[in-house]
């Protein structure tokens, strides 16, 4: 993958230091006047950061990862998506029953079903667009939460990698979920490449990513990623089985389906392991993580509510909910 195009003055600074060797970057410039999660330009800046961590991009130096210039860059980013995270999640106090409390906050969350619109009424490129808007991250599935895996200890890291092992695969490459979503894409006519959609997705699925992958990459946040995967998997059987069903309904064959009737399964597993064995053992073995763990939900269901709020808007304007693509960019601001 090469980077893609700079939406604003912060990627269009970014991106033209990047593909040259690592050295002192300037800093990244003011934040606009919009939402950091309807913020094109940071969303995106955010997303590349991060992606130097995953698979990187073709014509940037790996040895940039750890440049102390990037990582400073980058901070002051995640600042700003962190600050607005704690305004959209308000911090949890006094969690004890953590299973518990994961339950009832699924129970609760509210919102437009994107999963009951897509299984009884979109259109066959509605779902061509959810699926790519998904591919961002459906085709790095279950990496974001991988990092977790050398900080926890005992049996909430044993919960964990068999979690994990199941969504890569359990030793079989063409059972990996991202392979299964590759297949998926190809029954729907769509590219399978790594990030070939990623200059058509807008700020809100960049902020899906990057809410993961900030969690991931802070060891000081292991409970929120944790809580983030929880509620995952407690959210996922039952919409897989719309979005087969609406699949079916467009007339997809079995093996197109596949990826979504695989989670139909195989989260209804992973929820109870997430919760209890993952979430529970964790919260009991550190008590002072519960909050983080049930803030880390919570951020989950608001980011993804944030996401379908989106798509269904624009699906009911007639419009699409994707960006046109490569677009012009105003010039970086001075200073
Ligand atoms: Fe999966
Ligand atoms: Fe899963």
């Amino acid at each position: 993958m090469r980077l893609p195009a700079p939406r604003g003055p912060i990627t269009a600074l970014l991106f033209d230091h990047l593909p040259t060797g690592p050295h002192a970057l300037p800093p990244a410039p003011p934040a606009g006047p919009d939402d950091p999660f309807q913020d094109e330009d940071l969303q995106l800046a955010l997303f590349a950061c991060y992606e130097i961590h995953y698979r990187g991009f073709d014509n940037v130096p790996e040895t940039w990862e750890w440049h102390p210039s990037l990582i400073a860059f980058r901070t002051r980013l995640e600042d700003r998506f962190e600050r607005r995270l704690g305004v959209l999640v308000p911090p949890r106090v006094g969690v004890t029953d953590v299973p518990g409390a994961l339950a009832r906050l699924v129970e609760a969350a509210g919102g437009p079903s994107l999963a009951t619109f897509v299984q009884r009424e979109a259109t066959l490129e509605q779902f061509r667009e959810f699926v790519r808007h998904r591919s961002i991250y459906q085709l790095k599935e279950a990496d974001p939460h991988s990092w977790a895996i050398p900080r926890l200890s005992g049996p909430a890291k044993a919960a964990l990698v068999e979690i994990q092992a199941d969504e890569y695969g359990g030793g079989r490459p063409e059972l990996m979920h991202a392979e299964l979503f590759r297949t998926t894409m190809r029954g729907l006519g769509l590219d399978d490449t790594y990030g070939a959609y990623l200059d058509v997705v807008p700020a809100i699925t960049l902020a899906v990513n990057n809410l993961m992958s900030f969690f991931g990459l802070h060891r000081r946040r292991i409970g929120a990623l944790v809580g983030h995967l929880a509620a995952f998997e407690m959210t996922s059987s039952q919409p897989n089985r719309r979005y087969s069903a609406g699949l079916a309904r467009l007339g997809a064959d079995r093996t197109t389906r596949r990826f979504y009737d695989e989670h139909v399964q195989a989260d209804a597993v992973h929820e109870q392991l997430a919760a209890h064995d993952l979430a529970g053992r964790l919260a009991a073995q550190r008590p002072e993580l519960a909050a983080d763990v049930i803030f880390g939900a919570a951020s989950c269901l608001a980011v993804e509510r944030l996401f379908a709020e989106h798509l269904l808007a624009c699906w009911s304007a007639g419009s699409s909910s994707l960006r046109s693509g490569r677009t012009a960019v105003r010039a970086p601001a001075a200073g």
